[in-house]
């Protein structure tokens, strides 16, 4: 795709590279049990495909529908949850698998709501961490890359739902052209 608006922040290949290495870290650290991948849609639903293909173990995978941004570039700092899970989480080990962490107010939210489902534990995967954003403190456990207070689209990804099937993540610089 060429789009002049468009800067190749993270080539497909570092990306699948860094998916592999999580994939063999987050398998060593669940040696047995039930794991639960939680995919948060949409964005999150390429990581976690990725993710779950690079695990050495099998994951249960479900997904959880929760809107924070409306169709633009800022939060609206409201918490939605538009699906929630199938699977009960009762004792089990939760990683909940994200896009991005901005605020962290999206992933504060959903560990309340998610611990009180009584799973075993709950760990946290995001491909994308911008720390300088943070407004509510969140530990993930598992990053993929720190990246820059920067917009960005691409692996799912997205600006008014545009760009998500781009496989490489790209900084976007004037969205509204
Ligand atoms: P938080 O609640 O502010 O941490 O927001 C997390 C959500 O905001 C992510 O799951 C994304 O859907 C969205 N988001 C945050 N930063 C970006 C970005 O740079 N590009 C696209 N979506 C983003
Ligand atoms: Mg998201």
């Amino acid at each position: 795709m060429t789009d002049p608006n468009l800067r190749v922040l993270i080539p497909a290949e570092k990306i699948q590279e860094r998916i592999r290495e999580l994939g063999e870290q987050i398998s060593a650290d669940y040696p047995n049990g039930n794991l639960h991948f939680i995919c948060i849609l949409k964005g999150a639903c390429f990581f976690m495909t990725d993710l779950a293909r690079a695990m050495q173990r099998d994951v249960f995978v479900d997904f959880m529908g929760i809107s924070t941004y409306g169709k633009g570039k800022t939060s609206s700092g409201e918490v939605k949850v538009t699906k929630d899970l199938d699977i009960s989480l009762e004792g089990a080990d939760v990683l909940i698998v994200e896009d991005i962490v901005d605020s962290g107010v999206t992933l504060n939210y959903l560990m309340h709501v998610l611990e009180q489902r009584r799973p075993k534990s709950i760990r946290i995967a995001a491909l994308l961490d911008k720390p300088e954003r943070r407004l509510r403190p969140i530990h993930v456990n598992y990053v993929g890359f720190q990246i820059p207070d920067k917009f960005v689209v691409g692996y799912g990804l997205d600006y008014a739902e545009k760009y998500r099937n781009l496989d490489a993540i790209c900084i976007l610089d004037s969205p509204d052209q």
